[in-house]
């Protein structure tokens, strides 16, 4: 036995690391434990009498017999007539089975982990010409912190307790009816749920709607929250490629590879900035319907329409559709909120009443209800007019700037959103240049980081014009073609001022 558990050290010498080795008895439990644990003393073997094991041990009996006890009570081993034996546990290990090698189950963890494959930290965002980021310093600050004491006052403490696991009943009335009036969609409150922003949205569409293996399209290049959201689904990730009139579904899909789960953004295609057409919409609808799949919208910025009118939610165009329409105030609002929803098509919030109040638990009940007041008192509405005449001047600002130094400058994106996408030269390796601008103070993201398959020239940078003033984009606008040219192998122009915040 001693070859099996090793001898025991004396409990009053410190060990290696200076702790002691506790008395005899623990050491024996813990020796005895892990033996069976790693399968060394199978489930079944008997184990020497109390008497033989103090004898080979150098201990006194009862030490062996209070270890036995106390092994036996928390199902180590069991005692039976002809002595003490070691149960069957579910350890594969203690089971006989050869252990997996340490690295064998590192790399099915890492596989999964591996997916995911983000390049910024959080501190970029703050950065001139991060795609996404709204102009903080507009923020209403002190309307909002008027909307979050009135809700401190009339709701507390009641509003301290768990609440409505979909959401606080006036925010999602409040949602429902801007909703209707500024997207077009077609919904009332009872199938708004309200999530932790428009990622939870989309996890939870996952969750409600699909099995592991199922197939998911993805627009190519896309939204990585909606891959992410997909592979954590395990989910398989089928790429749908992009032209100028939004997600095009090559002809022979839905028969090659039907999918459960269609992830678009139709009013402004990230990162290309398409509008999805309304004859693409429809046959999406309609194939949705025929195969029994499920569309997801994700209106992530359609409320920033620069020009004209606001193009409508897909969600709205025709009774029943299979969508379920995603939205956020990240960019509306600002990101910390953290509040986004899910519009659920009726028959989907019907069925799954029951196990959205098991799956989420409610909470940010004071901010959901400040919300509710600002969206439903004009405050968001005038909110959302502020901003979109100050992204309409930055958008106009960003493509003179584009226009003179990269012409003939090849500009993807509509008169919507906060960002525009430049697409670059095939030789010029995008995400080299983003670590650069980045080195500048610049975060603009590579097109190639969007692309779910290498296809051709899918290079260009996506610059996010929301959370950068008009008079600053010229200079690092120069800034990026400065570092262009040097990509290219040209002279450097002179490099514009400025930039930096
Ligand atoms: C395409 C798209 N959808 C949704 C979101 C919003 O995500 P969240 O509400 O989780 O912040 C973003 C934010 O960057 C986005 O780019």
């Amino acid at each position: 036995m001693i070859e099996i558990i090793g001898p025991l050290a004396d409990p009053s010498a410190p060990g290696g690391d200076g702790e002691k080795p506790g008395s005899l008895q623990k050491q024996l439990i813990e020796r005895l434990q892990q033996a069976i644990l790693a399968g060394r003393l199978p489930a079944g073997s008997l184990l020497p009498s109390s008497r033989l094991l103090a004898t080979e041990m150098g201990v006194s009996r009862n030490t062996v017999v209070i270890a036995y006890e106390h092994l036996a009570a928390v199902g180590y081993v069991l005692a039976d007539r002809q002595g003490t034996r070691v149960s069957a546990l579910s350890s594969p290990a203690a089971r006989g089975e050869r252990a997996a090698p340490a690295a064998a189950s590192a790399v099915a963890y890492a596989e999964r982990v591996g997916q995911f494959t983000a390049t910024r930290t959080h501190a970029d965002n703050t950065f001139p010409l991060t795609p996404g980021t709204p102009a903080l310093d507009h923020f209403p600050l002190s309307a909002w912190r008027r909307a979050l004491e009135r809700s401190m006052e009339r709701c507390l403490p009641l509003a301290l307790g768990y609440g409505d696991p979909a959401g606080e009943p006036a925010l999602r009335e409040a949602i429902a009816a801007h909703l209707r009036m500024a997207r077009g969609v077609r919904c009332d409150g009872s199938q708004v749920v309200i999530t932790e922003g428009a990622q939870e949205a989309l996890n939870l569409c996952v969750r409600l709607l699909t099995n592991p293996g199922d197939i998911a399209w993805v627009e190519d290049p896309g939204y990585r929250g909606a891959k992410a959201a997909f592979n954590q689904g395990d989910l398989k990730i089928r790429p749908v490629p992009v032209d100028p009139e939004g997600m095009a579904v090559p002809a022979d899909a839905w028969r090659k590879h039907p999918p459960k789960l269609i992830y678009t953004s139709p009013a402004h295609q990230y990162p290309t900035g398409a509008v999805l057409s309304v004859a693409r919409r429809l046959a999406l609808i309609a194939d949705a319907r025929r195969h029994g799949a499920w569309l997801i919208e994700d209106d992530y910025d359609g409320e920033f329409r620069h020009t004209g009118e606001p193009i409508a939610s897909m969600q709205g165009l025709v009774e029943d559709a299979p969508v379920l329409y995603v939205g956020s105030f990240s960019k509306t609002m600002f990101p910390a909120l953290r509040i986004g929803f899910v519009v659920l098509p009726r028959g989907i919030a019907t069925h799954t009443a029951v196990a959205l109040q098991e799956m989420l638990r409610g909470g940010h009940r004071l901010e959901q209800l400040a919300l509710a007041h600002f969206v439903a008192s004009g405050e968001f509405g005038r909110h959302l007019g502020r901003m979109r005449r100050l992204y309409r001047e930055r958008q106009q600002a960003l493509r003179e700037a584009l226009t003179l130094q990269f012409a003939p400058a090849d500009i993807l994106g509509g008169d919507c959103g906060m960002h525009l996408t430049l697409r670059l030269p095939a030789q010029i390796d995008d995400r080299a240049l983003v670590d650069r601008a980045l080195e500048k103070g610049l975060n603009p993201r590579a097109l190639s980081s969007f692309a779910l398959e290498p296809r051709a020239h899918t290079n260009g940078l996506v610059i996010g014009y929301g959370n950068t003033a008009a008079e600053r984009l010229a200079p690092a606008i120069g800034l990026l073609a400065g570092l262009v040219d040097k990509a290219h192998g040209k002279p450097t122009r002179k490099a514009a001022s400025g930039a930096r915040r």
